[in-house]
């Protein structure tokens, strides 16, 4: 009992006499440790924490890349927010944590201390400092002070169209002491790069690759942040590329309806205007850059063309159509055209209708006279021997016919060399 009494006895006593001595860091701590540093010591913000004003102070930036809000090709413009990761030596806020209760570190209201005014260079907005008067910059008691300010970044960066919608671009963020030259204050890179930890995906730009440069220049230092993106073609492949791709097979098949129908002309100035339409919609979302032309706006251009082209021949066929041959007499040159292009169109007639009907009679259904089941066999036994004078006399119809057909196969292999050409430079660029 006695013993045991003893023992708590002296258990309370060093309980007592260590309670103190137990590293308990107190605010009244942090108070005195402040006081200290902007009472005592008067801390003036303006002076650079160096001891001797000859040496640099280095700052390391590091950047944190939350997410792209947008990259604005019309006025080259890149959205991005995100925070950095500042951090440097105060000489003149260090202390021993012994004195404070082990006091290793402290948050100071960042307007308090002294700063860098480290600014974006490219940037497109008003400048104004960086985080806000809400913020803190944390201490340690060896002098580093780690600064975080978070912003949304407006930077200009230079569009390159040539692969549109097949881009990659290259947009950085220039960051520099604005006011000191780099024997004051000497920013740098940190070991990190773009950190991208905490990055949300964009859904029109992918990030390709991301950098980090110091650049030394004579005077100043900057810190070069640089960003690929890779915009995702999908939108303007199913929204534009592919009609486009379609209204310049309609605009092909305007060759296909025959002169007679009179829906020719109407059909073709039609098409033409549609693509009309698609090319405004595309220059709208380019920047107006002279210096670099995108290789689908000479798609487009190129299909306006054709189909102008197409337009016009058209009208002179559908005059063609109507002239008379007795007042008009056909050109040899047509006749010869019209000859071969019937040799060219038997090779598949003969495929389909061998067994009906012989070469001799092919030109009569071109042509769209209309010939009932009876008469056509009837012509197809007459022609077992065909003899010169049976062989129908050429008409304008027929010519037009003619031209029709050699029309078609020109513009169809022109539009379809055109696309694949233009579409697979373009997606070249997307490796
Ligand atoms: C410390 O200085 C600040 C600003 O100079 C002042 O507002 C504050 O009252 C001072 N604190 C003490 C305890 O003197
Ligand atoms: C700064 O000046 C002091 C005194 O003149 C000199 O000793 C020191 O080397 C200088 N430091 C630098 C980095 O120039
Ligand atoms: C202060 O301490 C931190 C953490 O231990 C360290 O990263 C930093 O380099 C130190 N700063 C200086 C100036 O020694």
């Amino acid at each position: 009992m006695e013993c045991r009494k003893l023992n708590l006895m002296v258990l309370t006593f060093l309980i007592m006499v260590y309670l103190p001595k137990v590293n308990v860091q107190t605010s009244e701590n942090a108070k005195n440790l402040l006081y200290q540093i902007f009472n005592a010591s008067a801390y003036n913000k303006a002076v650079r924490p160096t001891y001797e004003q000859n040496t640099s102070t280095d700052v390391v930036i590091d950047f944190y890349l939350t997410s792209i809000i947008n990259l604005d090709s019309q006025k080259e413009k890149l959205t991005t927010s995100g925070y950095l990761t500042i951090s440097w030596n105060d000489y003149y806020l260090q202390w021993t944590p012994a004195t404070y209760g082990e006091l290793t570190s402290t948050f100071i209201p960042q307007d308090n201390v002294w700063k860098p005014d480290i600014s974006l260079q490219n940037g497109v907005s008003e400048l104004k400092g960086l985080g806000s008067t809400s913020l803190f910059v944390y201490v340690l008691s060896n002098g580093s002070v780690y600064w975080d300010p978070v912003g949304i970044f407006e930077s200009n960066c230079g569009i390159d169209i040539t692969y549109f919608p097949f881009d990659i671009q290259t947009c950085t963020l220039k960051f520099v002491a604005w006011s000191y030259t780099k024997d004051e204050v000497n920013v740098m890179e940190g070991n990190k790069g773009i950190i991208l930890d905490k990055y949300e995906e964009n859904s029109e730009w992918s990030i390709v690759d991301t950098s980090v440069d110091t650049l030394q220049e004579s005077i100043d230092a900057a810190v070069v942040f640089s960003i690929k993106l890779k915009r995702k073609p999908l939108f303007f492949l199913l929204n534009v590329i592919l009609p486009v791709i379609l209204l310049s097979l309609l605009n092909v098949c305007i060759f296909v309806l025959p002169a007679e129908s009179g829906e020719k002309a109407s059909f073709s100035v039609t098409v033409f205007l549609s693509l009309a339409v698609f090319l405004t919609i595309v220059t709208a979302t380019l920047p107006q850059n002279s210096e670099k032309v995108s290789l689908l706006g000479i798609y487009l251009v190129l299909m306006a063309n054709f189909s102008t082209l197409i337009v016009i021949l058209t009208l002179f066929i559908l005059r063609l159509n109507f002239r008379d041959v007795d007042e008009d007499p056909i050109p040899s040159w047509l006749i010869k055209l019209q000859r071969i292009v019937e040799v060219l169109r038997c090779r598949k007639c003969n495929k389909v209708h061998h067994a009906m009907i012989s070469q001799a009679e092919v030109p009569n259904f071109d042509s769209g006279y209309t010939i009932s089941t009876e008469e056509a066999t009837s012509i197809s036994k007459k022609s077992k021997s065909p003899t010169p004078d049976e062989k129908p006399k050429i008409t304008w119809n027929h010519i037009c016919n003619a031209l029709d057909f050699v029309f078609f196969w020109i513009f169809f292999i022109a539009t379809f060399i055109t696309t694949v050409t233009i579409f697979s430079i373009c997606s070249k660029n997307d490796v």
